[in-house]
């Protein structure tokens, strides 16, 4: 049975809760598959593919799941590895939304140019104003994020179900 990580970095929980919901995909179809946060605990060895995915902060994702995917990309020989970011940038701009994630994308497989990148997505986020400390309503008063969740499971299920015949070894 493939053994599948997904590692995903958060800070406010969407994220995490992202991470569940391709995990229960990717289990309903038959794969073993289990989230964890990102974190140089984990041991990539005993997994046979991986999804990594991070919420975009400025434009980037979280350091730690970065850091995640370059170190990990030297240690699983080419296994297959879907990306995915989420924003809330997209909901009112969508080009801009997408070109930080391309951009992203492409700064991170210059760092891990040993990626087996198989897939990559941007989600819809959730974002609320009220939840945030003092200095990021600072931050987010100069370059005001879309409120409200704008997550849309139906997109995030079907990619699950895409990544199947990627990882399905069997
Ligand atoms: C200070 C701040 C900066 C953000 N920057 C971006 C950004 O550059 N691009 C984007 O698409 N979304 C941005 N967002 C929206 C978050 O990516 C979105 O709320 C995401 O769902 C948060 O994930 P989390 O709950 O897992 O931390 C920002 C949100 C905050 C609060």
């Amino acid at each position: 049975m493939t053994r599948v990580l997904v590692a995903y970095a958060t800070r406010f929980g969407s994220t995490r809760e992202i991470a569940a919901a391709i995990v229960h995909e990717l289990n309903s179809a038959g794969l073993d598959a289990q989230a964890a946060e990102a974190s140089s605990a984990l041991s990539p060895d005993e997994y046979d593919a991986f999804v990594i995915g991070s919420p975009l902060y400025g434009g980037k994702w979280m350091g730690i799941a970065g850091m995640f995917a370059a170190i990990t990309s030297d240690r699983i020989d080419g296994k297959p590895v879907a990306l995915f970011s989420i924003g809330t940038l997209r909901v009112v701009n969508e080009e801009a939304g997408n070109t930080e994630h391309r951009e992203f994308m492409a700064s991170l497989i210059e760092v891990a140019p040993n990626l087996n990148v198989v897939s990559d997505v941007l989600f819809n986020g959730y974002f609320e104003r009220a939840n945030l400390p003092w200095y990021l309503r600072i931050v987010d008063r100069f370059a005001p994020t879309p409120q409200g969740d704008h997550r849309d499971w139906s997109v995030i299920q079907s990619w699950a179900k895409s990544l199947v015949s990627e990882f399905n070894f069997e």
